[in-house]
């Protein structure tokens, strides 16, 4: 393939590329924005594997590194769990993180094509900039895939000074910086590089570790823009520009993410980089007034009572939370929601930007399930409907509709903004214990009069809803 027709390529993907973030920030069109995004790396890939850039001789070695990976993703693709999505993600930024790292010694092994002056201090500073920001993101990203998947605790490791230690890294990586760039030998720049990566390593976890409890979804977020950033900085030391732009897309959508992610829990995000939120690990906290008590009685309802509520009800808000996620109840919900339609209840669904465990979590899962997406809304677009509101059920929610964070100043939780439900008529609240979320914090929602708790498994007692409903 011809360097312009390469080039003519990289510029068709980076539009579909385009159109394919375009597409994804709305779920009618994100399947749409995902066939953009699929066409787009087809050709990207293609254009590169046939392009100027790319020898005969290495092209077995290419295609043999594609079927491994392609296998692997195939292989998890096929195989992870709706609820594990954020540990895969993080995974795969690992993996970006690791790739610029390579491409970063590879670089400066590669001694084939010698720079001097001007030119040689860029690529040097590339080469430098890119195992830093890819060192950072890979061992970050690997703390976080084992936080998420519960393989290291949750709590946060707070070392004593830890902000200075993260100071003297930094003093130390300018410095390093310097006498790499000053190397006159290879052996002389060496040395430098691999200081300077190890402290970067040193700096990923030490950022990741001292985070916990409900920061985790912004780190993961802002590790996908860091990913971003090293796909970027390998693609200036590969002289690849579908790799700069690309790299440069997804770290700004990333941060983008991040900043709305950091709005929705009413974070700031330099404390959420600053760490030590969730300290307590998910552990439930003393309920309020400072004792290890419940804050007060529980109206346990049992699901014909439930049944009987939401036939009577004409207008009912249904608020998913990670629960519904764990019990698959998302197609029991759907059938649930469908009868009552028939019936003439007016059934809408309040959807939290950070309920589940991802960003969009339950709306794919309500799009799994068939749910028609014009009763799935935002819960700006309904939280002043709640006071006419019949019924409010929560389906394994817990954090996300909690009247601390508006009603306790102390609450770790104060101020994210969260679904009114407890302004309905009756709230019902479905889980199978007094647990706290994921935030670790009490909840006063399940001791308010009109809130009754429905407790077991989200989908055996939707299971016996639906029953009681039939019945009709
Ligand atoms: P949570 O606050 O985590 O509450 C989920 C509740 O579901 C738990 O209290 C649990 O109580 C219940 N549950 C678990 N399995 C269940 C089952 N099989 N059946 C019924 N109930 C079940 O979830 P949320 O309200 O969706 O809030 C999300 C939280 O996660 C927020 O704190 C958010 O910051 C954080 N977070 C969000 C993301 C993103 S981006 N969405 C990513 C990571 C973390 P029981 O154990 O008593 O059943």
């Amino acid at each position: 393939m011809s360097a312009s027709l390469a080039t003519v390529s990289y510029l068709g993907a980076t539009i579909l590329f385009i159109l394919c973030l375009g597409g994804l920030s709305n779920q009618e069109t994100s399947r749409r924005g995902n066939l953009y995004g699929m066409i787009g790396m087809a050709i990207a890939v293609l254009a590169t594997v046939f392009g100027p850039s790319v020898t005969a001789a290495g092209l077995p070695w290419i295609i043999g590194a594609m079927v491994v990976g392609a296998g692997i993703g195939l292989y998890l693709a096929r195989v992870v769990q709706m609820t594990q999505m954020p540990e895969l993600v993080a995974f795969m930024h690992s993996m970006v993180g690791l790739a610029a790292c390579l491409v970063g010694f590879a670089s400066y092994i590669d001694t084939s094509m010698p720079l001097t002056g001007a030119e040689k201090i860029i690529h040097e500073v590339e080469i430098y900039v890119g195992i830093l920001i890819g060192a950072v993101t890979f061992s970050g990203s690997v703390i976080a895939f084992g936080k998420l998947s519960g393989k290291i605790g949750g709590k946060p490791l707070l070392l004593p000074g830890r902000h200075y230690l993260n100071l003297i890294g930094l003093l130390i990586v300018i410095y390093f910086g310097r006498e790499f760039l000053h190397a006159e030998t290879f052996a002389q720049g060496i040395t430098p590089l691999i200081v300077m990566t190890v402290i970067s390593l040193l700096f990923g976890i030490h950022m990741v570790m001292a985070i916990g409890g409900a920061d985790m979804p912004v780190v993961v977020s802002m590790l996908n823009s860091y990913s971003g950033w090293a796909a970027a900085a390998t693609g200036f030391m590969l002289s690849n520009d579908l790799l700069i732009v690309t790299g440069a897309l997804v770290g700004s959508s990333g941060a983008i993410l991040s900043y709305i992610m950091c709005a929705a829990m009413n974070r700031n995000f330099i404390s959420v980089i600053a760490g030590g939120f969730g300290s307590d690990g998910g552990a439930p906290k003393p309920a309020a007034g400072g004792s290890a008590e419940p804050a007060g009685e529980v109206s346990p309802i049992l699901a014909a009572e439930t049944a009987e509520l939401l036939r009577e009800a004409k207008n009912v808000i249904i608020v998913p939370g990670y629960g519904m996620a764990v019990a698959q109840a998302q197609h029991i919900v759907y059938e649930i929601t469908s009868h009552l339609r028939e019936k003439g209840v007016n059934v809408r669904f309040g959807i939290h930007p950070v309920a589940g465990r991802m960003p969009g979590h339950m709306n794919v899962l309500l799009a799994e399930a068939k749910v028609p997406y014009d009763v799935v809304f935002e819960m700006d677009e309904l939280n002043e409907d709640f006071p006419d509101t019949d019924v409010a059920m929560v389906i394994g929610a817990n954090d996300i509709v909690n009247p601390a964070a508006q009603e306790d100043p102390t609450s770790p939780i104060a101020g994210m903004p969260v679904l009114e439900v407890w302004k309905a008529k009756t709230s019902i609240v479905m889980k199978r214990s007094m647990a706290s979320g994921y935030a670790g914090v009490d909840n006063p929602l399940f001791y308010k009069d009109n809130n009754r708790m429905l407790f077991g498994d989200a989908k055996k007692m939707l299971d016996e809803v639906l029953v009681a409903l039939m019945k009709d």
